[in-house]
């Protein structure tokens, strides 16, 4: 991957402390600015995504762009682009997206994704590969060696048919890495449902998992697996903002 660092102007100098969501608004702002107008665009769901998809509105209503067609990678972000008025569709009607824009919960050195702490990696996985161009926004605390082995979860999509079943096969599948699974509970401890009416299984693991694209492939090689948050060799251009300054790595 190749990197360019850019120098931030004031009010973004590094002088001063940026919260987290500060730098993920700063990264979602210098992706918006790949965006031109006519683009079919897929629009990522979380935190960072969501500012992304705030500007695209702000620069719409501003009339700084025109002719975009939205595809929402949830149903929070369909509410949420609605909301600011961007015209809408989905991959039936455009199988081809010329731009996505997406935050993420890991990004390796070769820019390797995991995604899907917010439940929507099934969408997100089906509409960034049909992009051109996939730009991935990042604050710098995203970024890892090795994909699973900061200590956060990779999801993973079952369906609720037997769920336990599933967890038991990811489970020993994942045995010598010391893994734990854990079903993902809403806020009110309910199991979370996905927009897809799936369940997520999370899977804790003690080292890294090793060889990603075999991993991958085991994963979705369990019947009753649907979809995981390891999105490998998709994302086109990371953009990662850090207390230091902006840093754009490229496929
Ligand atoms: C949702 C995702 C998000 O992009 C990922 O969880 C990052 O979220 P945030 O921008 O809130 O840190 O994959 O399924």
């Amino acid at each position: 991957a190749s990197m360019e660092a850019l120098s931030l102007s004031p009010p973004m100098s590094p002088s001063v402390f940026l919260t987290q969501d500060e730098l993920k608004k700063i990264a979602a702002y210098k992706a918006v600015e790949f965006v031109e107008s006519g683009m079919v665009l897929g629009l990522g769901t979380g935190s960072t995504a969501k500012h992304a998809v705030d500007r695209i509105g702000d620069l719409l209503r501003q009339g700084k762009l025109t002719n975009i067609v939205g595809i929402p990678t949830s149903k929070k972000t369909e509410e949420q682009a609605l909301s600011l008025g961007i015209p809408l569709s989905d991959l039936d009607n455009h199988p081809a997206i010329d731009l996505a824009i997406d935050g993420a919960d890991e990004v390796d050195p070769h820019l390797n994704l995991v995604k899907g702490r917010g439940g929507s990696l099934l969408r997100e996985k089906m509409v960034e590969g049909a992009c051109k161009k996939f730009v991935c926004i990042v604050d710098e605390s995203k970024l890892v060696k090795h994909l699973g082995g900061s200590g956060l979860a990779l999801p993973v999509e079952v369906v609720p048919f037997c769920w336990k079943f599933t967890a038991n096969k990811l489970r020993n599948l994942f045995e010598r890495s010391g893994c734990v699974t854990k079903l993902r509970n809403d806020c009110e401890g309910k199991s979370f449902v996905t927009d897809n009416g799936n369940y997520i299984v999370d899977l804790y693991l003690k080292k890294d998992l090793g060889d990603l694209q075999i991993a991958s492939d085991a994963i979705l090689r369990i019947a009753g697996v649907v979809e995981h948050g390891m999105f490998l060799d998709m994302a086109t251009t990371v953009i990662v903002a850090g207390e230091l300054g902006i840093t754009i790595k490229n496929k």
